[in-house]
């Protein structure tokens, strides 16, 4: 598995790997200001749902770090007003809130016992190294229970990028393919480009092929067609947010490759963190979808403008797959199959 450091703690700073330069440069940028942090979230330098919540732990602390802020009033109230700001950053990805509400609670907690500003200090970038730590444990243990699923020599579809890069390692759907890579396992891996952002022709092709994991690149609509030719034996893919019935949002085109599979009888594995399951979400319709700017689809990559001036644009970042096409739900705690509504909830569990 090729080394890299998503997203990671530095000089009491946050440090990223700046996912918006890849696949042409590998680059570290380290930040402690709030509006950095923000906008490196919101611009997708740093992205993919657990990535999102280290970065939002790791960054929430590193702006206190640097504040300046020597009580633990000023150190409250700038730890509120970080966290209301961060959290407006993307509104699906559940882990961002998930991860600022843990840092939220050691504050609090800290609060209660101490009101030493080091001690404060000390006990937040604690919590923020754990949730890293954590969210590490939890990919390679997902890696484990996804092997399960696969066989040497399959041909295995993704779709975006929910790899070592959406992760602080490993990834999550891409996690067993290099577990079974470090076993001598042989898979063919499919990766559609994933439009408008491209993060499966820009990431994922790149951490696979620097891996040294057989990867071939498709467009997004040529899914159909390799699955139709008998290429694929399983779909893998991440999540953003999985509702208590199991409805699950992910990068728009989910929702399509959860049909096609579904048409072709092949199987889809959605791969969950258990701090990507929001018992408190009923179902996927009470899922927020972000929507990013028209420009994403017909200016972004293009020298000139592929489409004419003002055209109207939709850019849903992301679709809910519903939960009857879902195979299998693979967690650091095991697999859930349907029922999912009873499943979720025995997985997430009082933890
Ligand atoms: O918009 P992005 O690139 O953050 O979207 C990422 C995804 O949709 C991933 O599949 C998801 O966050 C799971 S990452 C392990």
């Amino acid at each position: 598995m090729y080394k890299i450091e998503p997203v990671n703690i530095r000089n009491d700073k946050l440090v990223i790997l700046d996912q918006t330069l890849l696949p042409g440069e590998e680059k570290y940028i380290e930040m402690d200001r709030a509006e950095d942090i923000y906008e490196a979230i919101k611009s997708l330098r740093v992205r993919g749902a657990p990535a999102i919540g280290v970065a939002a732990a790791i960054g929430i602390y590193a702006v206190l770090k640097s504040s300046g802020a020597e009580d633990k009033t000023a150190l409250a109230k700038k730890f509120n007003e970080t966290a209301a700001f961060l959290r407006r950053s993307r509104p699906t990805a559940v882990n961002l809130g998930w991860a600022l509400d843990k840092m939220t609670a050691r504050m609090e907690d800290a609060c209660a016992h101490t009101g030493d500003a080091d001690e404060l200090l000390a006990t937040l970038k604690e919590e923020a190294v754990k949730i890293r730590e954590d969210d590490i444990k939890a990919c390679r243990s997902m890696g484990e229970h996804g092997l399960t699923l696969l066989k040497p020599g399959m041909g295995i579809l993704t779709h975006c990028n929910a790899g070592i890069l959406a992760t602080a390692q490993y990834g999550t759907c891409l996690s067993p393919i290099y577990l079974g890579q470090e076993q001598g396992y042989d898979f063919h891996v499919y990766a559609d480009e994933t439009r408008p952002l491209l993060q499966g022709a820009r990431l994922t092709s790149w951490e696979l092929s620097r891996s040294g994991v057989d990867v071939t690149l498709i467009c997004d609509n040529m899914a159909a067609t390799v699955m139709a030719q008998g290429k694929i034996d399983a779909v893998v893919v991440g999540c953003d947010r999985i509702a208590a019935n199991g409805d699950a949002a992910n990068k728009i085109g989910t929702m399509g490759l959860a049909i096609l599979a579904d048409h072709f009888n092949i199987p889809f594995y959605m791969f969950v963190p258990t701090s990507t399951i929001d018992l408190d979400t009923k179902t996927g319709d009470d899922i927020v979808i972000e929507e990013r700017d028209g420009e994403e689809i017909y200016k972004m990559w293009y020298e000139k403008p592929m489409a004419p001036e003002g055209i109207k644009t939709f850019n849903p970042s992301f679709d809910v797959t519903p939960h009857r096409l879902i195979t299998a739900v693979v967690t650091e705690r095991g697999i859930v199959k349907q029922p999912y509504m009873q499943g979720l909830r025995i997985i997430k569990g009082p933890f």
